[in-house]
């Protein structure tokens, strides 16, 4: 959702600003911003639309010129997306940029209106920017002061970048639930929402902490508690580099982290195999600790839920232990059935999706033990769990996810073994193949990223359907339901996936001539049942599109396009059946003339509830 960027130091302002948004554009906006001080005057330019909008407008009205300010990129929650909504936001001598959503901003707006003041927006943030600068008059000029008796005020989540009209050589940064990092370089410091907006200049930061304040200036930044005292922290190193977050060459961030799959399986599982076995101790996860949990739930958000559901159906066939699955904003507000002797895994690419963390505190409270499978390193949820697996799939830019499902399925998998060995389900010869099995997975699919002209034609023929269905038996299934969501986002094509034995229960009425049906089929005990289901689709004027094993040719007549998949477990088949979904989802998307990486109406990190 909204990102923020701060900058003081040699560098001029506004080109840092710009360069960070940039990188933050993946979260989702709809209108950007940035306040710099000029001649130590604060200057806003802000714009509905996208960063190019602003661009424009700074060139008409010029770029403000200077070494210190804030930027900002706005997902609309509180007012409509608008030149006059977007941030910065000010208040007399306050000035500051917004990522959340300020609970009671509406008493605390008649609290300011009582007093005289008056505003310009509709938004949230500027009620926060109003009291900061009430406590500011009121505190003789103090800017630290006059945050924290703001912050005592406020309900709600926020990440802030601030500035003072009085103080041309500082930006104030502080959070609460939305994440906020500080970086420092050589005579120049930074604050950003994740790193990789930082990334070019600087790899050293600081994970700012809710109750903290940090004040930034060119000689580096200082954290302070509420009592303003001084805290000393632990300096963090960014291990991606800025090139993991370039295009490298490829058109989309979508097309670059599909082809990164491969390469991202083999640095998240690496680390965790010994001798040939899962070894997740370094995560906190032994053996007969696993043997202490009767249930699993898992819980997450749309495609790390998706990776959660092919994670049960393994974990319940292998270790044979109940798993169930959970969308985060249901799961908390539903009154679950978890406590002592339950694991709740929650499974994030940010590990910022705050339906995802209050479902991870709420399980912490109802006293089960957690596991999160996080991607990005020193997020809330990782910082909150008890035990902690990181993917290494590096920086997922594009907002359609597909390089972390593939390596939380892969940890899933990884998992599932070594449970299903603590628990006897199955011996260690049998663990050691599948674990090779799972390694070798990376070249699989190097070899179907080599024969992409099938899902290029299947994508030519989905450009103009309205509506398509995905279907599949078992792991089929699981896995259809991540081919449909990407297709959705990004081709803005409705689609929904069916159990296929359930078609005839009431969707196969929607069936009409030429209506594509892709179906999933690489679990060879299932197949002649998904076959069956297939055909009756077809009987109705369907339009099918069959992935399966390439040795599997169906009678004549059943598929319309077949996209073979190289002979494997039928267990480990989703790691490889979901690249070709992703990239149909990919091509038609393109096809369509889409904004891939940045699809509208969503944002990367879900921020809000
Ligand atoms: C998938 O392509 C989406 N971008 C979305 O469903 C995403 O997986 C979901 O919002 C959860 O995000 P998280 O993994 O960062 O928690």
């Amino acid at each position: 959702m909204c990102g923020i960027v701060g900058y003081v130091g040699q560098r001029d302002a506004a080109d840092v600003l710009l360069s960070g948004l940039e990188r933050l554009e993946y979260r989702g906006y709809d209108s950007a911003g940035i306040a710099v001080f000029e001649n130590e005057i604060i200057k806003v330019v802000k714009s509905k639309g996208r960063l190019a909008d602003l661009k424009e407008k700074m060139q008409k009205e010029g770029k403000p010129s200077g070494h210190a300010g804030i930027g900002h990129t706005r997902w609309a929650t509180h007012g409509e997306p608008s030149d006059r909504n977007s941030h910065p936001h000010g208040g007399g001598n306050v000035t500051l940029v917004h990522n959340g959503i300020i609970e009671n901003y509406k008493k605390l707006k008649e609290f300011l209106l009582s007093q005289g003041r008056t505003f310009e927006s509709d938004t949230d943030t500027e009620v926060v920017a109003q009291l900061i600068d009430y406590y500011y008059i009121e505190n003789h000029g103090n800017p630290v002061e006059a945050i924290v008796k703001t912050l005592k005020e406020v309900e709600g989540s926020y990440a802030l970048g601030v500035i003072f009209a009085d103080f041309p050589d500082r930006v104030f940064a502080l959070r609460k639930e939305s994440p906020l990092i500080v970086g420092v370089g050589e005579n120049e410091s930074f604050i950003a929402s994740d790193v990789t907006a930082i990334l070019q200049y600087t790899k050293n930061y600081y994970l700012l902490e809710p109750g903290e304040i940090a004040v930034l200036s060119k000689q580096g930044a200082k954290i302070y508690d509420l009592h303003y005292q001084k805290i000393e922290k632990e300096m963090k190193t960014a291990d991606w580099d800025i090139s993991a977050a370039e295009k490298g060459g490829y058109e989309h961030y979508m097309l670059k982290e599909i082809h990164e799959q491969p390469e991202a399986i083999k640095k998240t599982i690496t680390p965790r195999i010994e001798n040939g076995l899962p070894n997740l101790e370094e995560c906190g996860i032994t053996p007969e600790k696993l043997l202490e949990f009767k249930k699993i739930h898992v819980v997450a958000c749309g495609t790390a839920m998706h990776a959660g559901i092919v994670g049960k159906y393994v974990i319940e066939k292998l270790a044979r232990i109940p798993v169930n699955v959970d969308i985060a904003s249901e799961f908390r507000y539903r009154e679950p059935l978890v406590g002592e002797g339950d694991l709740v895994i929650i499974i994030s690419q940010s590990g910022e999706t705050a339906d995802s963390l209050e479902a991870l505190k709420l399980s912490k409270r109802l006293g089960a033990k957690t596991l999160a499978i996080v991607n990005v390193k020193g997020s809330s949820i990782a910082r909150e769990s008890d035990m902690l697996i990181y993917t290494h799939a590096g920086p997922e830019i594009a907002v359609a996810s597909t390089k972390a499902y593939m390596v939380q399925i892969a940890v899933m998998y990884l998992f599932a073994f070594e449970l299903a060995l603590a628990n006897h389900c199955i011996d260690e010869t049998e663990c050691r193949r599948l674990t090779s099995l799972l390694q070798n997975t990376p070249d699989q699919i190097s070899a179907i990223l080599e024969n992409k002209e099938m899902t290029q034609l299947i994508a030519s023929e989905l450009i103009t359907a309205d509506s398509l269905l995905y279907i599949g038996r078992g792991l089929d299934y699981a896995l259809s339901m991540e081919g449909s969501l990407k297709l959705k986002e990004i081709s803005y094509i409705h689609s929904e996936s069916y159990a296929a034995g359930e078609l005839k229960h009431g969707t196969i009425s929607l069936i009409t001539k030429n209506m594509p049906v892709i179906a999933v089929a690489t679990q060879r005990n299932l197949l002649e049942k998904t076959i069956s289901n297939i055909k009756e689709v077809k009987a109705r004027g369907a339009k099918v599109i069959l992935i399966c094993h390439d040795a599997y040719h169906p009678e004549e007549g059943t598929a319309d396009f077949r996209f073979g998949l190289p002979e494997y477990e039928d267990l480990l088949m989703p790691m490889l059946a979901v690249v070709p979904l992703q990239l149909i989802a990919y091509y038609t998307a393109v096809h369509k003339g889409n904004d891939v990486d940045k699809p509208r109406n969503l944002a990367k990190s879900v921020t809000v509830e």
